[in-house]
């Protein structure tokens, strides 16, 4: 199972890259997925720049090529993302928004930070972006208040509540992937 972690925030110094690497050590040390990693501070897309509607699949960007074929091999897909002002992270949607069909029935989990809501407006704001797209969102999702306080010289350091829902979040995913891949086309 290929399991890709994509990481919905681009800013220098963002809290999402401690976070992912955190998500990133507990999937390698699980051993049940092959792991993709998508810093979407690397892969750069620009803001939706394709002239056709992204359900008709004709793209004629190399960068939006790159990320169809990326998304498509993924059996499951973890986003690490903040909210910004109670909404979704922006990165994250346009990456989103850039794809149509290759979302359809994809396992998809959220890993949430931020203050006191541990970014769950900015989740929230995304049910209706994956729900469209036909992606299934795991019951389980990682929420972590008060990041900051969590991240120590460059480190996010978990306590016992997001260890053990993060494991709840690979036990589902793992159990989704090979279902739903026998729903896409
Ligand atoms: C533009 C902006 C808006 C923010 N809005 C919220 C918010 O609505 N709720 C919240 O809990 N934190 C908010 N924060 C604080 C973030 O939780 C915190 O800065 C976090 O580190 C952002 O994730 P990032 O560092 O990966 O970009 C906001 C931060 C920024 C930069």
């Amino acid at each position: 199972m290929r399991l890709m972690i994509v990481i919905g925030s681009v800013r220098p110094g963002r809290a999402g890259l401690p976070v992912g690497e955190w998500v990133r050590s507990r999937v390698e040390a699980d051993g049940r997925f092959e792991l993709d990693w998508a810093d979407l501070a690397e892969i750069a897309l620009p803001f939706l720049d394709e002239p056709h509607h992204p359900s008709k699949r004709q793209y004629t960007k190399p960068h939006t090529i790159a990320w169809s074929e990326r998304v498509d091999a993924a059996d499951a897909i973890i986003f690490v993302t903040p909210e910004y002002n109670h909404s979704y992270a922006p990165a994250l949607k346009n990456a989103f928004d850039f794809l149509n069909q290759e979302w359809w029935r994809k396992p998809i989990s959220f890993v949430s930070y931020g203050g006191v809501s541990g970014g769950s407006r900015g989740v929230a704001a995304f049910d209706p972006v994956y729900t469209t797209l036909g992606a299934i969102k795991t019951t389980a999702n990682v929420e972590i208040n008060f990041v900051s306080t969590l991240i120590k010289d460059g480190v996010f350091h978990p306590g016992d509540k997001e260890t053990a829902i993060l494991g709840k979040v690979l036990d589902e995913l793992a159990e989704l992937a090979p279902a739903l891949k026998a729903l896409r086309p």
